[in-house]
C-alpha cells in the first residue's frame, strides 16, 4: 500500500505573546488558519529501516528533518519494527513562517498511522506531535484553531464565516527568518513581548461574528517588532498591500512570510500583479481561495 497526501500550510491571523516563560519558551495565543498550498508527501511499508528522500538540495534527508523524527518517534511509540519509505516534494518555502515542515511532521504523524492501522489514538499523536515542535499539534486537525501555552494547546474551530469567499495572497521575499532567532530578539521590544491576554479569542468572536473589517482591528503579529527592525523590506510589503486595498496584511508566525487577505480571488490575483511590477519577480508568490 502506497499513500499519498498533502501537506498544507497556515497562516497566524493573531499572533500575541504574553511573556517569556521559565522553560525559554514564550507564553503565546495564536489564532491560526489553514491554507490551502501544499507539499506533497508518499507513505510506504518496506521490510526494515526508514528511508527519506525529498526533491529540495537544502532539506537534509536525516534525524534533522522533522519528518524524519516524526517516523521514528512514531515507530518507537507504536513498537513496530517494520520499515517505511517516505518522500518529501516540497514545493512551499523553507523557514517561511507558515508552518510547511510543521505539517509535514503531523502528516508523518497521521499518515504512518493510517498505513499501519492506526495503532495510536489520536491523543498519543497530538502528544508526539507537540514534543517535536509547537506549531505540529495543529496540522492534526485540518481546521481553524485557537492555539494557547507555547502553541501546542490547540481548540479546533469551525470555519470562520468573516474568511467566506475571501483570498490569500502570499509572498516569501526569498530569504527565511530562524525561529529561535526571532524570539530571542523579541525581548528588545518588551512591549511586544508582553502583550494582553485575550485579543486572541476577542479575535475568534470577531471572525465569527463579524465582517473582516471589524476584525482586521485585532489582526497582529509580535513577532513583526524583530523582523521588521532587520529586514524593513517587510513592512514595506505589509504597507504595500494595504495602500493596494487588501482587507488585512500581516506577516505570519516568525516571518518571513507576508500575507494579504483580499475580497476575492481575482482582487488576490490582481494585488499579486501589482505586487510583481512593484517589487520584481523573485522569491516566491502564491494566492489562493480561503
Ligand atoms: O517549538 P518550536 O520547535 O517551533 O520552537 C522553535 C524555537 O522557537 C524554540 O526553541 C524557542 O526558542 C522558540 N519558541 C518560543 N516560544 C514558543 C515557540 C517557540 O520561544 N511559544
Amino acid at each position: 500500500m502506497r499513500l499519498e497526501k498533502i501537506s498544507p500550510c497556515k497562516v497566524n491571523l493573531i499572533l500575541n505573546i504574553l511573556g517569556k516563560r521559565a522553560d525559554g519558551f514564550h507564553e503565546l495565543e495564536t489564532v491560526m488558519q489553514p491554507v490551502n498550498i501544499c507539499d506533497r508527501m508518499f507513505f510506504e511499508r518496506t521490510g526494515g529501516g526508514l528511508q527519506l528522500t525529498c526533491n529540495h538540495p537544502e532539506l537534509p534527508c536525516d534525524s534533522k528533518n522533522l519528518v524524519h523524527r516524526a517516523a521514528t518517534a512514531f515507530l518507537t511509540a507504536a513498537g513496530i519494527t517494520d520499515g517505511v519509505k517516505i518522500h518529501l516534494q516540497k514545493n512551499l518555502p523553507l523557514a517561511g513562517g507558515i508552518g510547511g515542515g510543521s505539517a509535514n511532521a503531523a502528516v508523518t504523524f497521521t499518515s504512518l498511522n493510517e498505513l499501519f492501522g492506526a495503532p495510536l489514538p489520536l491523543k498519543k499523536l497530538h502528544e508526539l506531535s507537540a514534543a517535536l515542535g509547537s506549531d505540529v499539534p495543529f496540522f492534526l486537525y485540518s481546521k481553524p484553531a485557537l492555539a494557547t501555552g507555547r502553541g501546542e494547546n490547540v481548540q479546533a474551530l469551525e470555519d470562520f464565516p468573516a474568511l467566506k469567499g475571501r483570498a490569500f495572497l502570499l509572498v516569501h521575499p526569498g530569504f527565511g527568518i530562524s525561529t529561535p532567532w526571532s524570539y530571542q530578539n523579541l525581548a528588545r521590544f518588551p512591549k511586544d513581548q508582553n502583550g494582553t491576554a485575550g485579543r486572541a479569542a476577542k479575535l475568534v468572536s470577531l471572525l465569527q461574528t463579524g465582517g473582516l473589517k471589524a476584525a482586521a482591528a485585532e489582526i497582529y503579529n509580535s513577532l513583526e517588532a524583530p523582523a521588521f527592525d532587520k529586514f524593513p523590506v517587510l513592512s514595506l510589503y505589509k504597507s504595500f498591500f494595504r495602500e493596494e486595498g487588501a482587507l488585512v496584511s500581516l506577516m505570519s508566525g516568525s516571518g518571513s512570510t507576508t500575507f494579504a487577505i483580499c475580497e476575492d480571488w481575482e482582487s488576490a490575483e490582481a494585488l499579486a500583479e501589482k505586487f510583481k511590477s512593484r517589487f520584481g519577480n523573485q522569491g516566491w508568490l502564491a494566492t489562493v481561495a480561503i
